[in-house]
């Protein structure tokens, strides 16, 4: 098969390398998959670009999130059958070969089915950002009738949240730094209200157009850039959802004399959900995009010989929506 890998970190251009390599066979409780696209995310160009570190194994085909249709099933697969479409994640996820590549063998559990009128490049951006999404707004108990306040709403990650939370009947609050260009994009999401994250009088905003209560729920994309900010702008009994980290990684908490009293904080990590997540996660997904609310930023799409463009790409042009490969 034909397939995209790095043996070495570094800039994209110096260590991928596109090429034939075996075609994996579906094992037990394994489904094998004919891929025609490949999510690109931020941990897959961070592990790629990170001189520090050797990559985790010998040869890395990258990717995590992916779509395609069913090859094959090895024993004991249940819910899938040759020509099936479907979607996948976890690809690269402690193992070396990802969706980068034109056939993956993965367990059956890390595959769903792809909702009819999901494309499979849209199917692709389904595994890290849409769950991360979903999770964002569900791990603190059910949406409905919050405020939830999103900023980075043009995030891959955030532009799921807006959707996911409307869905559920949350009013949601977005926030963009992005200029007037952005918060045109975040509307047609269908957030309630979009702000301009940069503006001076952002806190006396959110409380205003909160009476004063603050916002339920923060899916924040920069915990230690914006904690003060968020514990200001919380209600009591609100729940602060960290999932990425555009700075340092460490947070200043105020224990007491903090506005928002019983606070709560989660901090995902979407490759280790646990399996009940997973499913819940999953299925939600697909009910959204089985009822056509979804909207893909999708910023680029690149066949699979470009994947060291791809990477660059998506590594230099952040806030604009998904990067995908296909094959
Ligand atoms: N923990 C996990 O499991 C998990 C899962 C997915 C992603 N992540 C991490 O989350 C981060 C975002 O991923 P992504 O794919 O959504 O990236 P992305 O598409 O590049 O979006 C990042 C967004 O962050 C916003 N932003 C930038 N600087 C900000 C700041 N100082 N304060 C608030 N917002 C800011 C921008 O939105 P505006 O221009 O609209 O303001 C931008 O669109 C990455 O670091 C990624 O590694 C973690």
């Amino acid at each position: 098969m034909k397939a995209g890998w790095f043996e070495a970190t570094g800039p994209a251009h110096e260590v991928i390398k596109v090429g034939e390599m075996p075609t994996p066979t579906a094992g037990p409780g394994e489904v094998l998959v004919r891929l025609h696209a490949s999510g690109i995310n931020p941990s897959d160009y961070k592990r790629r670009a990170n001189a520090k570190a050797k990559p985790e194994f010998a040869r890395v085909v990258p990717h995590s999130d992916g779509a395609g249709v069913v090859a094959a099933v090895g024993g004991g697969v249940t819910r899938f059958r040759a020509g099936d479409r479907v979607w996948v994640f976890n690809g690269q996820w402690a193992r070396p070969m990802g969706t980068a590549a034109e056939f993956i063998s993965l367990p059956e559990s890390r595959v769903q089915a792809l909702p009819e009128g999901t494309s499979f490049e849209q199917g692709a951006c389904f595994g890290i950002p849409a769950m991360t999404g979903y999770h964002a707004v569900h791990v603190a108990g059910d949406p409905a009738g919050k405020t939830v306040y999103v900023p980075g709403a043009t995030g891959r990650v955030g532009a799921y949240a807006v959707q996911f939370a409307k869905w559920r009947g949350a009013r949601v609050i977005a926030s963009t730094g992005g200029g007037e260009s952005s918060v045109t994009a975040v509307r047609a999401l269908g957030a309630d209200l979009v702000l301009d994250r940069k503006d001076p009088d952002l806190e006396a905003r959110l409380l205003a157009e909160t009476g004063g209560r603050g916002v339920d729920h923060i899916v924040e994309v920069n915990l230690p850039g914006s904690i003060g900010f968020d514990e200001r702008v919380l209600a009591e009994g609100g729940a602060i959802v960290s999932f990425g980290a555009a700075s340092a990684p460490t947070v200043a908490v105020t224990q007491t004399g903090r506005r928002a009293r019983n606070m709560g904080m989660h901090f995902i990590f979407v490759y280790l959900l646990s399996e009940a997540q997973f499913v819940s996660t999953c299925a939600g997904i697909n009910a959204c995009a089985a009822e056509g609310r979804l909207i893909h930023r999708i910023a680029g799409s690149f066949p699979l010989d470009q994947l060291a463009d791809a990477h660059d790409f998506a590594e230099h042009a952040t806030g604009t929506g998904h990067v995908v490969v296909t094959a």
